[in-house]
């Protein structure tokens, strides 16, 4: 038998993605054809596990063979109170680079204004105008924009980005035509309502052409990913049986496939009764299931990782879970064996360097919903503590604040009313509100009340005052 499967470490190929990639190579083309041509926007939707995340991979690969610069970015389901997240992430590679000194002069007039909303400004004392902060940071991107031609910007999973992320983008791509770049966005259809799903809208209409839709896998496709990944010697039946457990979804057959690697299935009509068993265990109550079986320890830090959302090092959520380094290492490396955790940026084995990621986000979504409520809220205190502790700020520890149940602590009152003060000096009125409305449900004592709704107040105007 010869074999083809590719090596491990070779991108995984994408099956009936050619269109879709022929697309961002044409857009790739137009972009590296000269400074002078008009800017573009993709649009690339798909239900989860379609190959959003995939696509935007080969977009990149794509853009760097042709010297193209790359910046990404991603939204998350638990992060999408945090404000102007997305596009920070979107910046950093830029932000770094630059000296506190240069920065000021890139962004010339706009450095007071949207500075402090890309942390790299200390905010004022006074509330931003977030309209002001908007337009600054559209101006910002597109000095950025001038400067690093080729420049090609990933978006992924837009639909959990922040409100104030999307307010920026949907107003960047308005003015693509004189700017020369590349901006590609990922999303699930759905999941996004009131005020985002307006700027997602935008974006759309802006892009000025139809959205790509991702589509399943067809049986055809699906049989060649199993033989490509269990062997050429997968027979019809099992194939078939695997697209119709998985429904063509690229996340779930590349899943059950590592499952049947594992598990050293027969890849043949005798076996395929057992595949619809062994898919169940990917998510839902069978990876509650196998998280159990880890221990109680890796259920743990499953949980603050989950808890944590993004920045997930071993060092914090040791804290969070209150466990030994030594033991946090261990559930680490469990976990990235089970195929619930990874480690993109170490090397490979060393799960204590650089920052985990859940395999993919259908996995931290299904972690999160499976902490029982009464934890999850006092792990979402505790997180607010670690990340304050850890000199991240009121602001960067009020989306854990949100969480915690009420409960009559003075303390928690003043924690989210200095978050909200910060929110409001960078220009994020929303997210101020909903740390004011929280803390009105503590509630704050009778003499704090009436300074909470006066604040709650001057937040609800700067906001009015924005649409
Ligand atoms: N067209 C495809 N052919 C083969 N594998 C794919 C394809 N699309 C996605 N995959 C694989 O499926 C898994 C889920 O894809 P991902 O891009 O994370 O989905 P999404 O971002 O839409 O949720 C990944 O392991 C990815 O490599
Ligand atoms: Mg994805």
């Amino acid at each position: 038998m010869t074999e083809v499967r590719p090596p491990a470490a070779a991108p995984a190929s994408l099956w009936e993605r050619d269109e879709e990639v022929a697309a961002v190579e044409r857009a790739v083309d137009t972009l590296c054809a000269g400074r002078a041509s008009a800017g573009s926007l993709l649009v690339i939707r798909g239900e989860a596990g379609f190959g959003k995340t995939a696509l935007l991979s080969e977009t990149r690969r794509i853009a760097e063979r042709r010297g193209c610069t790359v910046w990404s970015a991603r939204g998350g389901e638990t992060l999408r109170s945090v404000p102007f997240n997305v596009v920070r992430q979107l910046l950093q590679p830029a932000l770094l680079s630059l000296m506190p000194e240069e920065a000021r002069e890139y962004l010339g007039d706009w450095y007071d204004i949207a500075g402090p909303a890309l942390g790299i400004a200390e905010p004022g004392e006074r509330q931003a105008d977030p309209q002001g902060v908007c337009d600054g940071l559209v101006a910002a991107v597109r000095r950025l924009a001038r400067r690093d031609w080729p420049l090609v910007l990933l978006i992924d999973d837009a639909h959990w980005a922040d409100q104030e992320t999307l307010r920026w983008l949907a107003a960047f791509a308005e003015r693509l035509d004189d700017l020369s770049v590349l901006v590609v966005v990922a999303r699930r259809p759905g999941e996004v309502s009131g005020e985002s799903a307006r700027h997602l809208d935008s974006v759309a209409a802006a892009a000025g052409r139809p959205m790509t839709n991702l589509s399943a896998l067809t049986p055809d496709a699906t049989a060649g990913l199993t033989r490509a990944t269990v062997g050429e010697h997968a027979d019809a039946p099992f194939c078939r049986e695997v697209w119709a457990v998985t429904g063509g979804n690229p996340y779930e057959t590349v899943e059950l496939l590592a499952k049947v690697q594992d598990s050293e299935l027969e890849p043949s009509e005798g076996s395929a009764a057992e595949l619809r068993e062994l898919n169940r265990s990917a998510r839902g109550g069978g990876l509650v299931t196998r998280l159990e079986e880890l221990g109680v320890d890796a259920t743990r830090f499953a949980w603050a990782a989950a808890i944590l959302g993004d920045a997930i090092s071993v060092g914090l959520v040791a804290k969070l879970a209150t466990l030994e380094h030594d033991e946090a290492v261990r559930c680490a490396a469990l976990l990235c064996a089970a195929r619930i955790l990874t480690a993109p940026d170490s090397a490979a084995g060393q799960v204590d360097d650089g920052d985990l990621e859940f395999v993919h986000p259908l996995i931290a979504s299904a972690v999160y919903n499976s902490i029982p409520d009464a934890l999850r809220t006092a792990m979402h205190g505790i997180a607010a503590q670690v990340v304050t502790d850890s000199g991240l700020g009121p602001a960067a520890a009020s989306r854990h604040l949100l969480q915690v149940h009420p409960d009559d602590d003075e303390e928690l009152v003043e924690q989210l009313r200095e978050a909200a003060r910060d929110h409001v000096a960078v220009g994020a009125p929303d997210a101020a509100r909903r740390c004011l409305e929280r803390a009105l449900l503590e509630p704050p004592p009778p003499e704090v009340h009436a300074r909470v709704l006066f604040e709650l107040g001057a937040v609800s105007r700067i906001m009015c005052g924005a649409r």
